[in-house]
């Protein structure tokens, strides 16, 4: 998706621009403010021959002026290969910014904060890998986007939450190492049919005794983990109307309850081509704001205020910042980016859809 808000570079343009997207959703002061720093960073970003790449969950002002491509991890990553522009400022998480690097060496590639973790990534190491790939030898590992290099360059083939099905499905292994998010492990096996076990969590079985075809581990989204049937239960108590959109990180209960369940783009695109009395989304809350600025005419349920503090992080000060300094710099040692780099290509020559998009 192209946003042609992210060539605008005058203030009053901008101010107008933001009004007419969030004018019912973020307050006026703050579209003031925001539109200033939003037209400073697109003139800016021309000067240096930059792109700028924008997750979709960042805060509504910003999703919707400085990213010249939105999207969810594959599409970004897809975006990234492409590109060829001097500099990369990736408006997401590092292990995005990571993926940016690995794929387009050359580049530099900036992340506007230095802070902005996620709590998947951090539950694996590279160690862990290599301990599971030892007992396991031969098992193909598939790794999350949601990972840093050195875990991705342990593995075989990475996935996102587009393409995990798919992923697991081209692999001509009928048992694969999925890491490191359990419950989206847990709603590929349901989806292809798979057995799964949780080796840090279950005892080993002997070979003769495995009857499994998932290995997974024990790393959660510290946002999607939140979302529970009992919420499910109680809005469509109070919304029996309401249709229910679920994150694959969510846990299979959720998703089961649930009434579609995709990518970030996926359910993006789910609210744009249906037309239900009002929608859901269990995600991060940031994206219902985003959707609600793009279609007015949709009604989008709130069920808390839960935002990813690591997303959170990125902001249009510090994106300005990044640009007029030249930080972070996100770089990746070379061995392991070779390494991690054949992983994530092999994902996006797979190809951009799951089953339910
Ligand atoms: P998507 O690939 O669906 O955008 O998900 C990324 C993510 O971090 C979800 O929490
Ligand atoms: Fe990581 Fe969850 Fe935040 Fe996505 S929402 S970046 S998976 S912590």
């Amino acid at each position: 998706m192209t946003i042609q808000i992210s060539n605008i570079t005058d203030p009053d343009e901008m101010y107008a621009a933001l009004k007419a997207k969030l004018g019912n959703i973020v307050p006026d002061v703050e579209l003031f403010y925001k539109s200033r720093l939003a037209a400073r960073i697109n003139r800016l970003k021309q000067e240096r021959n930059a792109v700028i790449l924008g997750h979709n969950y960042m805060e509504p002002a910003l999703f919707h002026s400085i990213p010249d491509f939105v999207g969810d991890s594959l599409e970004l990553s897809r975006k990234a290969a492409q590109t060829d522009k001097d500099i990369i400022v990736f408006c997401g998480v590092r292990f995005m910014a990571e993926t940016a690097k690995i794929l387009n060496p050359s580049k530099t590639v900036l992340i506007p904060s230095a802070r902005a973790g996620c709590s998947l990534a951090a539950s694996i190491t590279a160690e862990d890998v290599r301990r599971l790939k030892a007992q396991y030898p031969g098992v193909p590992v598939v790794t999350y986007v949601n990972t840093y290099a050195d875990v991705k360059a342990e593995s075989d083939i990475c996935c996102t939450s587009s393409n995990a099905v798919m992923v697991v499905n081209s692999l001509d292994s009928d048992r694969v190492i999925f890491l490191p998010d359990e419950y989206l492990a847990r709603n590929v096996a349901n989806e292809t049919g798979k057995r799964i076990i949780f080796p840090t969590r279950q005892p080993r079985q002997s070979d003769a005794q495995i009857e499994f075809e998932m290995i997974g581990w024990h790393g959660r989204c510290e946002v999607h983990e939140k979302f529970t049937v009992e919420d499910i239960r109680a809005i469509r108590k109070d919304f029996p109307d309401v249709v229910i959109l679920a994150h694959p990180e969510c846990s299979p209960e959720v998703v089961a309850a649930a009434d579609f369940s995709g990518s970030t783009t996926a359910m993006m695109k789910y609210v744009e081509r249906t037309q239900a009395p009002r929608y859901l989304l269990l995600t991060e809350c940031s994206m219902a704001d985003n959707i609600a600025g793009a279609n007015p005419d949709k009604e989008m349920l709130r069920l808390c205020s839960v935002r990813c503090p690591h997303m959170n992080e990125i902001t249009l000060e510090d994106t300005l910042l990044a640009l007029q300094k030249t930080q972070y710099v996100v770089d990746v040692p070379p061995d392991i980016r070779e390494r991690a780099r054949r992983a994530v290509e092999r994902m996006i020559a797979i190809g951009p859809v799951g089953k339910k998009d």
